[in-house]
């Protein structure tokens, strides 16, 4: 299926709890998205449907860029595994001069284009597999990515080589680094059970040191 008509017939615009100021194509109780099994969305052509949520990672990281817009004023940003968009969206909102938004699944890359246009935004996407590439980033921006082994391993690894000042948002999951970060605040983020064990997740918003 086409992936803009499909977001746009399974989602609906809606403001993320912690961040009000941004509205996306999100999957809601309301839609009938998450209802449907694994298996369903593999015979309609669609991959898991991560950019059709706002991860609590993404939601603290989102918040803490709008409330300290330094990090990215006038600055080239990347929003690694961008997913909705929710992140790359704060940024361009808080001044970054440039962002680019990654992710590699064409779902995704198709609702970070819909949600920047719900916000006025300009974003540039990217489906490329940025993991190992020099870029000329100023501030690099991570939030959830650390739910599986392999991923978080070969990503940590690269922002450490990368150089440039690197924020992730992260609540707790379990391939975070438990050492070589600094916490910067702590959020508690509203999320559902649909996806999560808990309707609150306690979510930091880390620097790599
Ligand atoms: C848990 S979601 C996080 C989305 C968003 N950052 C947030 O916090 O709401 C993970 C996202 O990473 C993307 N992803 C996985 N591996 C990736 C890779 N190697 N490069 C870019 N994106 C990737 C997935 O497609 C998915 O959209």
């Amino acid at each position: 299926m086409e992936p803009k008509s499909f977001i746009l017939e399974n989602t609906a615009l809606t403001a993320p709890p912690l961040v009000p100021e941004i509205r996306l194509h999100l999957a809601t109780e309301v839609v009938p998205l998450w209802r449907k099994t694994e298996e369903e969305l593999e015979a309609e052509g669609v991959p898991p449907p991560y950019w059709a949520f706002a991860w609590a990672g993404g939601q603290a990281l989102a918040r803490y860029v709008l409330d300290h817009p330094d990090i990215v004023r006038g600055k080239n940003v990347l929003d690694f595994g961008s997913g909705s968009g929710l992140v790359a969206i704060a940024a361009k909102q808080a001044g970054a001069a440039r962002v680019l938004a990654a992710d590699i699944d064409a779902f995704a890359a198709a609702a970070i284009e819909l949600n920047a246009q719900a916000n006025d935004v300009a974003i540039d996407v990217t489906r490329d597999d940025v993991i190992g590439r020099a870029g000329a980033w100023q501030s690099v921006l991570v939030g959830d990515m650390c739910y599986e082994r392999p991923l978080a391993e070969r990503l940590i690894a690269w922002l450490k080589a990368l150089g440039a000042p690197v924020l992730l948002g992260d609540p707790g999951r379990s391939y975070f680094p438990k050492s070589g970060i600094e916490k910067l605040a702590t959020f508690r983020v509203q999320t559902t059970r649909e996806l999560e064990d808990r309707e609150i997740r306690e979510t930091g918003v880390y620097r790599l040191c």
